[in-house]
C-alpha cells in the first residue's frame, strides 16, 4: 500500500509504505526536465517507459551480482526499493566524451576515449552539480574517507561493462552515463535511482543517431518515438 508523499523530484515521486521502514513505493513520472530544470516538458508514457528500462536493466545487473536498490514491479510505473540514504554524487562514466565534458576540454562530440573516464558531481541543484575533484568531494563530506570514492569508481566502471554489453545487444552504444549510490539500513552500498534515457547518452550503433534526452535538451525531435524504441529493443534483445 502506498503511504505519505516522501520525496518529489524532477522525474520520481517516493512514497512510505506503512509498516516498513526498509523499502519505498518510486513512481516515475512523465515529465522531462534539461538544464537543472530551466527546460521542462513532458509525454504521456514517458514514466512507465523509463520505469520498465530501469526494471529490466537492474535485473540483469542484480544477475551479474551488482546490489541494486530495486525490489520488485507494482505496475508499468511504479517500483518498490531499498529506502537508502543517498550519497550526494552523481557518478557519471564516459567512454566517448561528450556533452558538458567534451565542451569543457575542447574536444570533438564522440572522441574516443582510451580508457572509460569516471567522473564525480556534487549533487545540488542550486549549485548547479558542480564536478568535484576527491578531495573537494572529501571536503563537502560527499563521502567519508578516499576509500569510498575508490569504491564508487570500482563499482561504476562494473556497471557499466556490463550496460555496454546490454546496450550493444540492443544496437545501441552507451557513451555515457549517471549513476547514484545509497547505503542501506545496514550500510550496503546499492546502485539507486534509475538507469534510462535520462540518464545515458546512447547512440544508435550503425547510423549514431541520438536515442536519448540529448533530443529533447538540443530539440532534435522524435522524443517519445526514441526513448519507446531503446525500450521495445531492449525487450527484445537477448539479454
Ligand atoms: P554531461 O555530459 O552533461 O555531464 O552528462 C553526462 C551524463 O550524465 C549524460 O549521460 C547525462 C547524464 N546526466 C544526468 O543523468 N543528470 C544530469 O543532471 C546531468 C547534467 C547529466
Ligand atoms: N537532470 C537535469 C534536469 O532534469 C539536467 C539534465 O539532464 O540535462 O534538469
Amino acid at each position: 500500500m502506498k503511504g505519505e508523499l516522501l520525496y518529489e523530484g524532477k522525474a520520481k515521486r517516493m512514497y512510505s509504505i506503512p509498516g516498513r521502514d526498509d523499502v519505498i513505493w518510486v513512481e516515475y513520472k512523465d515529465s522531462l526536465t534539461a538544464f537543472n530544470a530551466q527546460k521542462k516538458s513532458s509525454f504521456g508514457g514517458k514514466g512507465a517507459i523509463n520505469a520498465q528500462i530501469t526494471s529490466l536493466l537492474y535485473r540483469k545487473l542484480t544477475s551479474f551480482g551488482i546490489p541494486t536498490h530495486f525490489v520488485e514491479d507494482i505496475s508499468q510505473h511504479e517500483m518498490i526499493c531499498s529506502k537508502v540514504t543517498i550519497i550526494p554524487l552523481e557518478v557519471v562514466t564516459r567512454n566517448r566524451l561528450a556533452g558538458s565534458t567534451a565542451k569543457k576540454l575542447g574536444k570533438e562530440e564522440g572522441s574516443p576515449l582510451k580508457a572509460p573516464l569516471v567522473e564525480f558531481y556534487y549533487k545540488d541543484d542550486a549549485l548547479g552539480d558542480p564536478f568535484l575533484s576527491d578531495d573537494q568531494a572529501l571536503m563537502m563530506g560527499a563521502v567519508a574517507t578516499k576509500a569510498e570514492l575508490d569504491e564508487l569508481r570500482a563499482s561504476a566502471l562494473r556497471i557499466n561493462k556490463v550496460l555496454q554489453e546490454i546496450f550493444l545487444t540492443a544496437g545501441l552504444e552507451l557513451i555515457d552515463f549517471k549513476l547514484e549510490f545509497g547505503r542501506d539500513g545496514r550500510g550496503t552500498l546499492l546502485l539507486a535511482d534509475e538507469i534510462s534515457p535520462d540518464t545515458c547518452r546512447l547512440w544508435d550503433r550503425k547510423t549514431g543517431e541520438k536515442m536519448d534526452k540529448d533530443r529533447f535538451r538540443r530539440d532534435l525531435g522524435k522524443v517519445e518515438e526514441s526513448y519507446q524504441e531503446v525500450l521495445q529493443r531492449l525487450k527484445g534483445a537477448a539479454v
